[in-house]
């Protein structure tokens, strides 16, 4: 592991699990509710390793993954919670040299997962209508060096997007059915798209849009992610989880020329049958040995 630098983004682990992300800067100070952590301790010392406070309190101190970075990321709106952008990272297909685009920017959550997964070779393009969000959003991109990858737009979707034939397109604002047209004259026939929303209502009127628009292969899921207590000797679910994020929306896109408008009041042309029977766990209907 090299030695830490000035400037480096460190992650100081409490006894107690309490969690503190500094840029070390020489002569700089980290004030912790055990004491006090000079960043000259760190400087020029490889991380993975224990450093103590003033008043003898152990820290480990640890290269923060993308996931601690999100969680202490500069917020002035929701943001994307880690379960729910890894999900997507994999539901969209995004990999080195994709082209990828999102709206809205918001804190950049989204945007600097996206960057990280695209680089070096692809481009995420981001669109934001609000000047204070698409800022925000840029400083937080560029805090952790993913600038490059990224192209942000102030924009209202509703003009549409300038990209055409690219691999996924993200919608994580308000009203996504609204912006289907301008997602399909985007993305490439067969390209990936998803949404999320908070509420089942949004949900509905995504899937009526989708629908509408011929859309394929729609999916709508909720990941639930519950917490222990990492106790050895009483392992159990923490007591407060956060119990709804939002619903994901995926689907992919129609070739151009191809829609298709289902008579009002028709069976939707991607409705699930329902089994009689309650579908078994794959691992409990295999026959032992397989
Ligand atoms: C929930 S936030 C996005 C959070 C972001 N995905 C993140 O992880 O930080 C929604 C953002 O969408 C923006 N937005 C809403 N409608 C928009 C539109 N029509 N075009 C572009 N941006 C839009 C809002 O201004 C807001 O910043």
């Amino acid at each position: 592991m090299p030695n830490a630098q000035a400037g480096d983004l460190a992650l100081l682990y409490g006894p107690d699990g309490k969690r503190f992300l500094i840029r070390l800067q020489p002569g700089e100070v980290l004030h912790t509710h055990r004491g006090m952590i000079p960043h000259d301790a760190l400087i020029g010392t490889p991380l993975g390793r224990t450093v103590y406070t003033h008043l003898d309190m152990p820290f480990l101190a640890l290269e923060p993954s993308l996931h601690d970075l999100l969680l202490k990321l500069r917020r002035a709106s929701q943001i994307m919670y880690p379960k729910d952008i890894g999900y997507v990272l994999l539901k969209l297909n995004i990999s080195s040299g994709k082209r990828v685009i999102e709206a809205g920017s918001g804190s950049g959550a989204m945007t600097i997962a996206l960057a990280n997964a695209i680089r070096p070779h692809g481009c995420v393009v981001s669109y934001e209508v609000r000047p204070d969000m698409l800022s925000l959003a840029r400083k937080n991109v560029d805090s952790l060096g993913l600038l490059p990858y990224v192209d942000f737009k102030l924009r209202d979707i509703a003009a549409g997007f300038d990209e055409t034939d690219v691999d996924a397109c993200f919608l994580d604002l308000r009203e996504p059915w609204e912006y289907l047209e301008q997602v399909r004259q985007a993305v490439k026939p067969g390209g990936f798209f998803g949404a999320l929303v908070p509420t089942a209502n949004q949900v509905i009127d995504t899937l009526t849009g989708l629908q509408r628009l011929g859309f394929g292969a729609i999916e709508v899921e909720e990941l639930l992610l519950r917490p222990y207590k990492p106790v050895p000797g009483r392992l159990r679910p923490v007591d407060r989880i956060v119990a709804h994020t939002g619903y994901l929306i995926f689907a992919r896109t129609p070739t151009l020329g191809e829609a298709t408008l289902p008579a009002e009041g028709a069976p939707l042309a991607n409705a699930v049958t329902i089994p009689d029977e309650p579908l078994q766990p794959e691992s409990e209907s295999d026959p032992p040995g397989t």
